[in-house]
């Protein structure tokens, strides 16, 4: 079998992006602001920005919650999805990361959209599950890995039938096959990946993308 040639991955990487992701100076700056705050560069790609886009148009969302904001790269491709009257939750622990966010996305000109919420994911999902909050539409997992299964069941008490739950980062370059992985990260993804396939709310598919390395995302509809 050849080898994975990882050149022509980034090559057709490349291609796609140029095709389908014309250069946006508001994502441009988005990225450049998250970097000169010291925000990791762990944004999703281009690529998959558009394919979240392109999800959230497809699901006609009205709403959507968003697990791990950083510098609102993500979020702001989810709110351009967003009709004018569409409301965007995007949860965040590092009081930096949100800052940066909340600039960028007034930047955007999302910030009627868009809410960041600072603090524990679980803690903010809690709090609106008790809240009766509506269900959300689109929900977006991307905050740590390890928290992932937990996400998944806090987002289905936010969730009615044709939610579309959308999770990134779940094939580690492949750690996630791996019997016992060593990285917690892929732990997280790989019980999330067993959690999804058998959900009896759920039907499922996991996507992989390359980027730097062999990546990919999970896509749920709930029942
Ligand atoms: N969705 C973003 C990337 C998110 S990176 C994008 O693609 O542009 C993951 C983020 O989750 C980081 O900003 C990190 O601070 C945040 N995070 C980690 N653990 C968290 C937790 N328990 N609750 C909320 N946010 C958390
Ligand atoms: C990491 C997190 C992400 O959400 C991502 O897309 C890539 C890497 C990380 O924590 O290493
Ligand atoms: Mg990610």
């Amino acid at each position: 079998m050849p080898a994975f040639d990882e050149k022509l991955a980034q090559r057709i990487d490349t291609y796609i992006e140029s095709l389908f992701v014309p250069a946006d100076p508001i994502l441009a700056a988005n990225i450049a602001n998250a970097d000169a705050a010291g925000l990791p560069a762990i944004n999703v790609s281009p690529n998959q920005g558009k394919l979240l886009y392109l999800l959230a148009r497809i699901a006609g969302a009205r709403r959507v919650l968003e697990i791990g904001t950083l510098g609102g790269y993500s979020t702001t491709w989810l709110g351009r999805a967003l009709p004018a009257n569409g409301r965007l939750i995007t949860l965040e622990f590092s009081p930096v990361h949100a800052a940066t966010a909340r600039k960028n996305l007034a930047a955007a000109g999302l910030d009627g959209i868009a809410e960041v919420t600072v603090g524990d994911a679980a803690a903010s999902m809690n709090a609106m599950i008790d809240a009766g909050e509506p269900p959300f539409d689109l929900i977006f997992i991307d905050a740590d890995k390890t928290g992932y299964v937990k996400y998944l069941d806090l987002a289905l008490q936010l969730s009615r039938p044709g939610t579309v739950i959308v999770a990134d980062n779940v094939i580690r370059n492949g750690a996630v096959m791996e019997e016992n992985p060593e990285d917690p990260n892929a732990q997280g993804a790989k019980a999330y990946n067993a959690a999804i396939a058998t959900h009896r709310r759920l039907e499922s598919i996991a996507v992989p993308l390359f980027r730097d390395e062999i990546d990919g995302i999970a896509i749920s509809r709930v029942k």
